[in-house]
């Protein structure tokens, strides 16, 4: 089998948030006709003599990761996964062995593939760039700070809880908690990127590794999806890669700042300062606690319901944001639409692009 007969390679698609481990690229599947993504080890991590790097067996976990998960609607869809031949950073050409969804049997090949030197790819659904938080909240000035409306934000923190639970309950920890990983559309949360969880044994799963998860959650996506910054107190930078850089990246950070969101709602303030504490001792917990901050919001659960005023206040913050969505589409239409017109109206449809583009840099959703 030929790389070429199973895939057509396109772009880069990873270059506003490139991962350590991968290059990833658009790829039509010659099989489905469907665009994926071709997420594959960056020819850098190959090691000379054959042996497996950290890097290289990263796959295969990501791979079992993904399979143990795939019931779940809140992960990236894996559709394929092999070997390719080729060393170029995006391969063009070679030979290619492709096992589908067989993660069982990636794994078994894993070493033997390395001893020839070839890569593992994971060909996954393709998610739209137009929907990575990290691209979406990162503002183009440094006075803008973008955050997500609460009523978004806790539908999203709902969804990730029951994604953890699902991990949880196999002992899969997710850990690489950070924007450039969660794609969101306004209704579906969807987190990619496996390859640093961990499947815990019965001797590794220790309350602590759960704790930790949460922590994880709390400061490296909830923090700042509801307030526009790093947990770091600076603007919303890219987050670094690879194995010692993930322990370090919030082992640290105990105590959040929300002196620059005053209007970010006090008992998911401190929701999220527990998490950050290390003090919630389950997913069970915080999604309790999670529920209950939610009512206050206008949400009903079994055991804790609103109140009506609530309840109706929520409703018209939901009308109002989907029609805030549906302007926001449609201001990005019109800007597409108006570009690249004939140079007499150029001018005109300059001032007016100019004047979408500022509004879209305002806007009041992410
Ligand atoms: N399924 C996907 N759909 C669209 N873009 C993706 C997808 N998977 C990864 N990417 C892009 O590629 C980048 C790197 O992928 P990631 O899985 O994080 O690799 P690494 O394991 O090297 O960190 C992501 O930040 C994202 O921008
Ligand atoms: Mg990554």
């Amino acid at each position: 089998m030929t790389l070429s007969q199973l895939y057509h390679i396109e772009n880069y698609i990873d270059t506003f948030a490139p991962g350590h481990y991968a290059r990833v690229m658009a790829a039509l599947d010659f099989r489905t006709g469907q665009t994926v993504a071709l997420k594959v080890l960056r020819p850098e991590h190959l090691h000379p003599e054959g042996d497996m790097r950290w890097e290289y067996r990263a796959f295969g976990n990501e791979a079992h990761i993904l399979a143990r998960l795939a019931d779940s609607p809140h992960i990236v869809r894996l559709l394929d996964c092999g070997f390719l031949e080729s060393s170029q950073e995006a391969p063009d050409g070679g030979a290619a062995v492709s096992l589908g969804t067989d993660a069982a049997a990636f794994g078994k090949e894993l070493a033997e593939q390395a001893r020839r030197g070839w890569r593992p790819y994971l060909a996954l659904e393709n998610l739209p760039r137009t929907d990575n938080l990290f691209y979406l909240m990162q503002p183009n000035s440094r006075s803008l700070r973008r955050r997500l409306p609460g009523e978004e934000g806790i539908a999203l923190a709902l969804q990730f809880a029951s994604l953890l639970h699902q991990a949880h309950a196999q002992r899969i920890v997710y850990l690489d908690h950070k924007l450039e990983h969660v794609y969101w559309d306004g209704q579906t949360l969807r987190v990619i990127d496996f390859n640093s969880s961990q499947q815990l044994s019965t001797e590794t799963a220790r309350p602590a590794e759960y704790m930790k998860d949460l922590h994880n959650l709390c400061v490296g996506v909830l923090y700042p999806l509801f307030t526009g910054m790093s947990p770091r107190k600076t603007t919303l930078l890219p987050q670094p890669g690879g194995l010692e850089a993930l322990e370090a990246r919030y082992q640290d950070i105990t105590e959040l700042d929300f002196m620059m969101e005053p209007t970010l709602s006090q008992a998911l303030q401190a929701l999220l300062q527990r998490g950050a504490a290390m003090q919630i001792e389950s997913v069970e917990a915080f999604t309790q606690a999670l529920q209950q901050v939610a009512a206050l919001h206008g949400r009903d659960f079994p055991g804790h319901y609103t109140t009506p005023a609530s309840r109706s206040a929520r409703d018209k913050m939901r009308q109002g944001l989907k029609l805030l969505r549906e302007g926001e589409g449609r201001l990005r239409q019109a800007r597409a639409v108006m570009d690249g017109i004939s140079e007499d109206l150029e001018d005109e449809l300059r001032r007016l692009v100019k004047g979408v583009s500022e509004m879209l840099n305002h806007r009041v959703i992410p």
